[in-house]
């Protein structure tokens, strides 16, 4: 890890310290097998929410850590260097978080504490769905409201976490006239009649994350699980992507980071014409570009933290989705020349970059496609000229 005494506070050096030395022993070891078989790590996040990263976003009063954005943006890094899969089980899990903490009621967020808390618990962001992906404004899945309570029918798809999620933030129309204004949000635990968890997608890469439907048949929620009043789902699922973006920057310099190193470490043991590769011109160039990368994507990801922190938000979304789609667009390259750098065994699964480039890809899709994240910042340049 490179020295930032002096640029980051002692507790943010200690954070990263601390996050960096229970992954290198809990989590890269054993992330080629996970990412082979699919699985994903309970025992090891079990484990890892003894030094809090079940609560890292949760507010010390709730009985979280209480990261500020920055200090999350740092943790992320460290997070998805080890293994990207394990990053998005806790990026995901912090998307499930947020919207309580955006415009949950105290009661939804000493729910959503207990269990995150005394049972270890990981939350899911239920959005998607098989027809509002980019589109989130087209969300199907209906929430009828019936005396005080709600009865929710729908889809959802490619959900974080599903599978072992303990609780979810599900989106849905309380009158699909309304369009986005019939959106509406609602935290329901996991044994709620009428919730299954279906499908597991088969992913290329970040396969220690699971990723599946859930279906709603007639699940009965109650007017107290609404997230905030009606209507207000779809502003309160953006706020939340916004706040997801600077994470999703410092995950992409944790990804490219681990490429990087793996990179330079071959290129002074690897030989070719009588030289170590990285004396070749052409290997520098390449290796020049991805730390460079690295580098901007950390300190972009930081920036749109401190915007955050700062209670610039409107900022934030705009500088977010181009810290999103600049750091993973760069991260994509990143991984597609520390392939071409190793060459053969770059591109055997016996070396690790080969997993690095496959997981490389879904960052470039999820939490809003990088062509969705162009549009947001063409919007906001449309308002701000
Ligand atoms: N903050 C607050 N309000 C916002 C907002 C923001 N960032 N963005 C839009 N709004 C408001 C607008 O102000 C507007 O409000 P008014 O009607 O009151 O003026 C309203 O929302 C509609 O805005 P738009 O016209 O811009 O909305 P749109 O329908 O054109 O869609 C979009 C905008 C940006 C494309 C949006 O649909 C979007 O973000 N799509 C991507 C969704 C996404 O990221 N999905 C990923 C889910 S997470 C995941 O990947 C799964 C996982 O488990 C990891």
């Amino acid at each position: 890890m490179i020295d930032l005494t002096g640029i980051l506070t002692e507790d943010q050096i200690a954070l990263r310290q601390l996050i960096h030395d229970f992954l290198a022993k809990e989590v890269v070891p054993y992330a080629a097998e996970w990412d082979r078989d699919a699985i994903f790590p309970m025992e090891t996040y079990k484990k890892g929410c003894e030094i809090g990263l079940n609560a890292l976003e949760l507010p010390a009063e709730y009985g979280g850590v209480g990261l500020s954005a920055l200090d999350l943006a740092i943790a992320m890094e460290e997070v998805c260097w080890a293994d990207a899969g394990f990053g998005a089980t806790l990026g995901a899990h912090g998307l499930g978080m947020k919207p309580l903490l955006i415009a949950g009621s105290e009661a939804q967020r000493k729910h959503f504490a207990e269990i995150v808390l005394d049972k270890k618990g990981l939350s899911a962001f239920a959005l998607t769905e098989p027809n509002a992906g980019s589109d989130a404004g087209a969300t199907a899945t209906t929430a009828r409201r019936v005396g005080n309570e709600y009865v929710i029918n729908g889809r959802k798809c490619f959900c974080t976490n599903a599978e072992y999620a303990d609780i979810f933030t599900v989106f849905a129309t309380v009158d699909k006239s309304l369009g986005i204004k019939g959106i509406t949000a609602f935290t329901v635990d996991r044994d709620t009649p009428g919730l299954t968890v279906g499908k597991h997608e088969d992913k290329m890469g970040q396969r220690s994350s699971v990723t599946n439907d859930v279906v709603f048949e007639d699940m009965v929620v109650s007017e107290s699980q609404r997230i905030g009043d009606e209507g207000k789902g779809f502003k309160i699922a953006m706020q939340t992507l916004d706040r997801g973006r600077a994470g999703a920057a410092a995950s992409a310099a944790g990804v490219g980071r681990a490429a990087l190193e793996h990179c330079v470490k071959y290129a002074k043991e690897r030989c070719t014409m009588g030289k170590p590769i990285i004396e070749h011109q052409a290997v520098q160039i390449m290796l020049a570009d991805m730390a460079t990368a690295v580098e901007t994507s950390r300190q972009i990801g930081w920036y749109v933290a401190r915007l955050i922190d700062a209670g610039n938000l409107k900022e934030a979304a705009k500088v977010g989705a181009m810290s999103k789609c600049y750091a993973t667009d760069a991260l994509m390259k990143t991984c597609t020349d520390a392939v071409q750098i190793m060459g053969g065994y770059g591109y055997s699964k016996e070396y690790p970059v080969e997993k690095l480039f496959r997981d490389a890809k879904l960052f470039q899709i999820f939490e809003g496609t990088n062509q969705i994240q162009r549009t947001v910042i063409a919007s906001a340049l449309k308002r701000e000229y």
